[in-house]
């Protein structure tokens, strides 16, 4: 295992990008709705909102793409928002954004129900493989074309709670 991240720069930009989101929402609003994209954001998410200066409710989604038996891609939904976000300035918080396809379709269901704003932070983004034109607001790290672990980010579940971003070593 080769360490791409440790906890201190991951840590580091995390506070980088909790200001970022403070100074973006300050000037028209004193309160968001962070929404933890399960189960990789979890300690992206957790860390993150200890860094955002303002009100910060919390909200909690858990979907997983997956390949079907086909060629086409699909998003699965596993459990859903528990509160309306009918007005709310909404940000969500994803661990990486690959194809960009589970963020396609959150940003789409979300947008059906009219939230006031609708922002996107993400730890990683991979731009090799993208396939749908998501916008992001709010970027960790750019990676290349690798498959990481550790920090949330799992290999068959497995590997998610290493305190350190890492690749397996080939
Ligand atoms: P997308 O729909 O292709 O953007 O899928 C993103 C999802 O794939 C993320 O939320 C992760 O769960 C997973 N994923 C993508 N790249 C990696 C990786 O390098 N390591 C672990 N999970 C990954
Ligand atoms: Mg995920």
């Amino acid at each position: 295992m080769q360490t791409l991240f440790t906890r201190d720069q991951i840590c580091a930009r995390v506070k980088e990008l909790g200001n970022e989101i403070t100074n973006t929402y300050s000037p028209f609003t004193n309160e968001i709705t962070a929404v933890c994209v399960l189960k990789g954001a979890i300690h992206f998410f957790s860390d993150l909102v200890l860094e955002i200066n303002m009100d910060v409710l919390y909200s909690f989604v858990q979907v997983s793409s997956y390949a079907g038996t086909g060629s086409t891609e699909r998003v699965r939904v596993k459990s859903w928002l528990d509160e309306s976000i009918y007005g709310k300035h909404i940000l969500v918080v994803e661990d990486i954004v690959d194809t960009g396809i589970t963020l396609n379709y959150i940003l789409g269901y979300f947008s059906k129900y009219k939230p006031a704003t609708l922002k996107v932070a993400t730890l990683f983004e991979k731009k090799a493989h993208r396939k749908v034109d998501v916008p992001v607001d709010f970027v960790g790290f750019e990676i290349g074309d690798q498959f990481i672990v550790g920090y949330g980010f799992d290999y068959d579940q497995k590997k998610r709670n290493l305190p350190f971003v890492g690749v397996e070593n080939a």
